[in-house]
């Protein structure tokens, strides 16, 4: 961990209480070890910004908060609870939502129908359903006006706001995004960062974002992290963020 001075509005001496804390870990994948001592501290309510270049292993952290990458030494807790452990399904029950890399939708199901597994995973019903799903729609509107389309013809903005609105319905302590604006076209990152910035305000749910577009983080998130070759270099209040650490870290 870096030892840096620690400005009031770090992660780590944020008043918010803490719901997800990353400490030491180490994971990778079978001899390769990615992750070097990683800490990362999400509190209630924030959004957080996990940066670095390609191959870092920023997907890699995701994978092991999520629990499909076993923690091989260190500790992961979230919500009051050791989760290293666990399994990944029950690490989901807990509240750990996800939005993978690329889009994790059903194409050969509707739209609504989309909606509708989550919602069913949820156990959302009757009026608590159609709360939950209109706020899905005032998101993002353009679901509500292709519910009966096939989610595989929609752009893949479409499908990335499907993906989110379907892990939104799940109703997370933490909504985890993976590249959410990649391949997509500007238009939609407008949309997708407006419901990011729109979640935070609302502060129902923590997020962490790992993103490549810098203005995107710097607009929805609260602080960040960025890595390099498996462990975290740099870490702050999202003002601290500055061109001369994108320059070094981030630029390709
Ligand atoms: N399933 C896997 N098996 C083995 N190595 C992997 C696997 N996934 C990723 N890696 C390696 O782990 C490193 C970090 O990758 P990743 O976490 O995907 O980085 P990032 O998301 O920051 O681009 C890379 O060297 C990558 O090749
Ligand atoms: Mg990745």
């Amino acid at each position: 961990m870096d030892t840096k001075t620690l400005t009031k509005d770090s992660p780590e001496s944020s008043s918010a209480a803490k719901l997800l804390s990353v400490k030491d870990v180490c994971a990778g994948y079978d001899e390769s070890l990615i992750l070097k001592g990683v800490s990362i501290e999400v509190p209630e309510r924030k959004a957080v910004a996990l940066l670095g270049r390609n191959g870092v292993g920023k997907t890699t952290l995701l994978n092991t908060i999520l629990g499909t990458v076993p923690t091989k030494s260190g500790s992961i807790e979230f919500d009051g609870q050791q989760i290293h452990s666990m399994a990944a399904d029950r690490r989901a029950r807990m509240g750990i939502g996800y939005v993978p890399q690329g889009r994790d939708i059903f194409p050969g199901l509707t739209v609504w129908e989309n909606l509708n597994v989550s919602l069913r995973v949820s156990g959302s019903r009757g009026i608590e359903a159609e709360k939950r799903l209109d706020s899905v729609y005032d998101l993002f509107p353009v679901l509500k006006d292709m519910l009966k389309r096939k989610g595989g013809v929609l752009s893949g903005g479409q499908q990335q706001q499907l993906a989110i609105g379907r892990a939104l319905l799940l109703k997370p302590k933490i909504l985890i995004l993976d590249e959410p604006t990649e391949g997509i076209q500007p238009s939609i990152i407008d949309q997708i960062e407006d419901a990011i910035y729109s979640i935070r305000k609302k502060g129902e749910m923590s997020v962490i974002l790992v993103e490549q577009y810098i203005d995107f983080a710097r607009n929805a998130c609260d602080s960040f992290y960025i890595l390099e070759r498996g462990s975290v270099v740099e870490k702050g209040p999202i003002a601290r963020l500055d061109d001369g650490l994108v320059e070094r870290y981030l630029t390709v």
